[in-house]
């Protein structure tokens, strides 16, 4: 396995959830991380127990300019960049018809051009170092269709759909794209739009270090081989 020490990686989403625990998961193997989401007080509170090794941006996704300082950022502070870890997203549950317009707009412009706009600012600083790498945390909704999150399942088919072209489009250049497709983690995620803290199942469910732990796997591979889609489930998730 590849030393992830001194290896910098941007994280979106990093206030909670996944992203959060990627980002420890990565300072625990050397890696210096940069955090960014829209509650940068709550990165700030990460970033204090990071010891050095990690950088606060508070940016939205949903602007490409705020793209370009998250990876301006890595740069000015830590000299490089090595990895972009595309994570932020939202999720909400209902039928077609019922969640509001606004509601479904939101949901597609984070997860789907909120995944677009990081990628396209760490691109061109990858080409120019000759490698780097994407991983792009999708869903299993992103593989399969289920009957009360078909507009999110569309946001994360997108992504993998991305990954893929991403993937021909770069390779040649080394610069590796990969997917994790996780089934139900016990996040913040969908808390208030079909999620509430107190629900049946969340135990059940698996822990967002499952999943830091997918992308410290994926980034420490040689590289000499890449990951494609990794889909992952709790032992208890039924397909
Ligand atoms: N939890 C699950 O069951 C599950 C399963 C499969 C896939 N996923 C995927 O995993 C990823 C992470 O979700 P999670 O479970 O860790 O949920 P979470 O605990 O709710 O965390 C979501 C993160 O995304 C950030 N975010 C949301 N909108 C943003 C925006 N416009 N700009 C920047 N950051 C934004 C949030 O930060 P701010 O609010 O501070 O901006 C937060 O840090 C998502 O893409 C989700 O679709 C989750």
């Amino acid at each position: 396995m590849r030393d992830l020490t001194g290896q910098v990686v941007a994280i979106t989403g990093a206030s909670a959830g996944i992203g959060e625990a990627s980002a420890r998961a990565l300072v625990a193997k050397g890696a210096k991380v940069v955090l960014g989401a829209r509650r940068i007080e709550r990165l700030e509170q990460i970033v204090e127990h990071l010891d050095g090794s990690a950088l606060a941006v508070e940016m939205d996704v949903r602007k490409p300019e705020d793209s370009q300082r998250l990876v301006a950022a890595a740069i000015d502070t830590f000299g490089q960049l090595d990895a972009l870890v595309a994570n932020a997203g939202i999720g909400a549950y209902g039928g077609i018809m019922d969640l509001s317009d606004e509601k479904l707009a939101e949901m597609m412009d984070i997860n789907v051009a909120g995944t677009v706009w990081p990628i396209r600012a760490a691109v061109p600083h990858f080409l120019e170092k000759g490698e780097g790498d994407i991983v792009i945390v999708s869903s299993v909704a992103g593989l399969r269709g289920a009957g009360d999150e078909a507009v999110y399942a569309a946001t994360k088919f997108a992504q993998v759909g991305l990954a893929g072209g991403l993937d021909r489009e770069l390779r040649s250049k080394n610069i590796r794209v990969s997917t994790i497709c996780p089934g139900g983690t016990d996040t913040e995620f969908a808390m208030g739009w079909g999620r509430t803290p107190d629900m049946e199942g969340l135990d059940a469910m698996m822990r967002p270090k499952n999943i830091a732990d997918a992308v410290v796997t994926i980034l420490s591979q040689p590289k000499s081989m890449r990951t494609l889609i990794w889909s992952m489930r709790s032992i208890d998730e039924q397909d």
